[in-house]
């Protein structure tokens, strides 16, 4: 299967991120052909300094590299490394309605929370469509959020497929993790646009500051606890073995364990699991020329499979282009 997905380097990259989305694209590297991209086009609508912008696009590639993204199994680059995916915008812009558009839950939550409602915010889902099928991808592993983009990315491929009687474009499916939906530390999604998460590789103590601040009710500590209820218990499940948690999830039923206890030991979790990709995130970050070596040789593959693509979609529509010949 060809895996394909991106990731804005738009804030740093959280618990939501990671268990939503790393997770599966670290376990795909191993078992499938898999092209993942810094999303830097799409990070603009957000992003408006040149600066930020390097310093969080080169951010997200450490955090890539120092959790084993292996470059030598993935193809690993920046969506702007492939400008041919703005092309493919435009040409699948001209045979989706507006109407598709208005429709995506993201951009009226985004619209919702007061973010500039440019025409860029509300092409995204086109450009996403155009990340996806100028490489012909298959599977899409993402969070619950950017599945209606891909059911989008669908019709995008079936309208263009359909206008010009041909099958340049393939349709993908969205692949989910068990844990689709992370919240917040407020319990809400957590996003970087919520000012609610909990980073990876954050400063430990500004991590563990950020887990005490979990919101919970005010049950008190000997009283029994609803753990599906619980933000906190949502985030133990997902970062303790299995037992442990069945562990936690008995104790919290019981009564008898504050949410303190709780966040405690979250913290502790956090630190095992990231403290030594810290480490190796450091070393990397010493180098970013070798980081930009990698995203340099990843962009270049990834371009030469984009550009035969675009050939043939080209070819369907009767759009004459000189690099083609
Ligand atoms: P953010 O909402 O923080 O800006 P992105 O939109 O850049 O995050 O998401 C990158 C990837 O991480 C996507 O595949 C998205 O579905 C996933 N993701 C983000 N937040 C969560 C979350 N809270 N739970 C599950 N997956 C998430
Ligand atoms: N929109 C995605 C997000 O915010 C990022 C993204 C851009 C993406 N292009 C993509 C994800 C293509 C998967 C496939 O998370």
């Amino acid at each position: 299967m060809r895996v394909l997905s991106g990731i804005q380097p738009s804030g740093k990259l959280h618990l939501g991120n990671y268990f939503g989305a790393m997770v599966q694209h670290l376990a795909l590297q191993h078992e499938h052909e898999c092209f993942y991209f810094i999303a830097n086009y799409h990070a603009m609508t957000s992003v408006q300094d040149a600066d930020l912008m390097r310093q969080l696009t080169l951010d997200v590639a450490l955090d890539y590299l120092a959790l084993g993204l292996d470059p030598d199994k993935a193809i690993f680059f920046r969506q702007s490394d492939v400008p041919e995916v703005t092309e493919l915008t435009w040409i699948l812009g001209t045979v989706t309605g507006k109407g598709l558009l208005e429709r995506a839950h993201s951009y009226k939550d985004k619209i919702a929370k007061n973010i500039m409602p440019s025409m860029g915010l509300f092409n995204y889902p086109i450009l996403m469509a155009a990340d996806i099928l100028i490489y012909r991808s298959n599977w899409v592993p993402v969070g619950q959020d950017q599945v209606q983009h891909i059911e989008m990315t669908q019709d995008m491929a079936s309208y263009f497929n359909n206008t010009y009687k041909c099958e340049a474009l393939v349709r993908p499916e969205p692949r989910l993790n068990e844990a689709a939906w992370v919240p917040g530390v407020d319990g809400q999604k957590m996003s970087k646009s919520y000012d609610n998460t909990i980073e990876l590789f954050g400063d430990a103590k500004e991590t563990t500051k950020q887990i005490m601040g979990i919101k919970t009710d005010s049950t008190p500590v000997e009283d029994p606890k609803d753990p599906e209820r619980c933000n906190v218990f949502a985030l133990l499940r997902l970062m303790a073995e299995p037992e442990e948690a069945a562990d936690w999830e008995q104790r919290y039923r019981r009564g008898g364990t504050g949410y303190g206890e709780a966040k405690k030991r979250l913290a502790e979790l956090h630190e095992q699991r990231f403290g030594p990709a810290r480490a190796l995130r450091a070393k990397l970050a010493a180098d970013p020329d070798a980081v930009e070596d990698v995203l340099r040789e990843g962009g270049r593959k990834a371009r030469s499979v984009a550009r035969e693509v675009m050939e043939d979609v080209r070819q369907a529509c009767g759009i004459l282009c000189a690099a083609d010949h």
